[in-house]
């Protein structure tokens, strides 16, 4: 749970691998007065090259790249852990953070890691969610972000954003159509999970009674 005092910020720790549209959704979401409260304290990158680095160096923002390619999970998230401690990090959020945490990385931050997922889960689990649902032919669509357990995909429900799935529609167009819908989850969830107003009840994240 998050234990800050009352009038601290919430600092993120934004982890990545690639493009980091869900990243700047939330920077800007930040930089508008949307997140009151909220700052991002470091963008870590699992891969040197990915575009979001520059990207978070064009806004100012502390980025580091912890390269896990060739080394076992294990040590490899002792170094993402630091990382993220050394930056007093409250919140992470995975946004296309494209490698498995290990259970040390999940204990480290127990029910303080968001994950953003393109599909209504738990439909659709895994890799190519999108392409999965159109495949299927489901008719509603969307994106769920969700705490993370140990479990792929899996852990507790903060915000789901639908869409319906037009006639018209291609693996493309529904793509990008799902990602416009991510942008405004995350930003919705980071609100919800920094206001304190929110509680576990089992699997279910709800408003705690006043
Ligand atoms: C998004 O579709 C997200 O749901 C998934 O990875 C993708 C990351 O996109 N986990 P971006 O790097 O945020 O643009």
């Amino acid at each position: 749970m998050l234990t800050r005092s009352p009038n601290s910020s919430l600092r993120l720790g934004i982890l990545l691998s690639g493009r980091g549209s869900n990243f700047l959704a939330i920077a800007d979401s930040i930089r508008a007065g949307r997140l009151p409260g909220v700052e991002i304290a470091v963008v870590i990158s699992n891969v040197a090259e990915a575009p979001a680095l520059k990207a978070a160096q064009g806004l100012g923002l502390p980025a580091a790249v912890c390269v896990s390619k060739g080394r076992p999970r294990a040590e490899h998230d002792v170094d993402m852990i630091a990382c993220l401690q050394s930056h007093h990090v409250d919140l992470v959020c995975l946004a296309g953070y494209m490698r498995l945490l290990s259970p040390n990385f999940i204990a480290a931050f127990r029910n303080r890691i968001l994950n953003i997922h393109p599909s209504l889960l738990p439909a659709f689990p895994g890799l190519e969610a999108q392409e999965q649902a159109f495949a299927y032919g489901v008719k509603i669509a969307g994106c769920t972000v969700h705490f993370v357990d140990e479990e792929l995909d899996h852990g507790p429900i903060v915000v789901q954003r639908a869409i319906a799935i037009l006639d018209s529609d291609t693996p493309e167009s529904l793509n990008r159509r799902i990602l416009a819908e991510e942008h405004l989850a995350y930003t919705e969830a980071i609100r919800l999970v920094s206001s304190r107003e929110y509680e576990f009840r089992g699997r279910r994240y709800l408003k705690r009674d006043s």
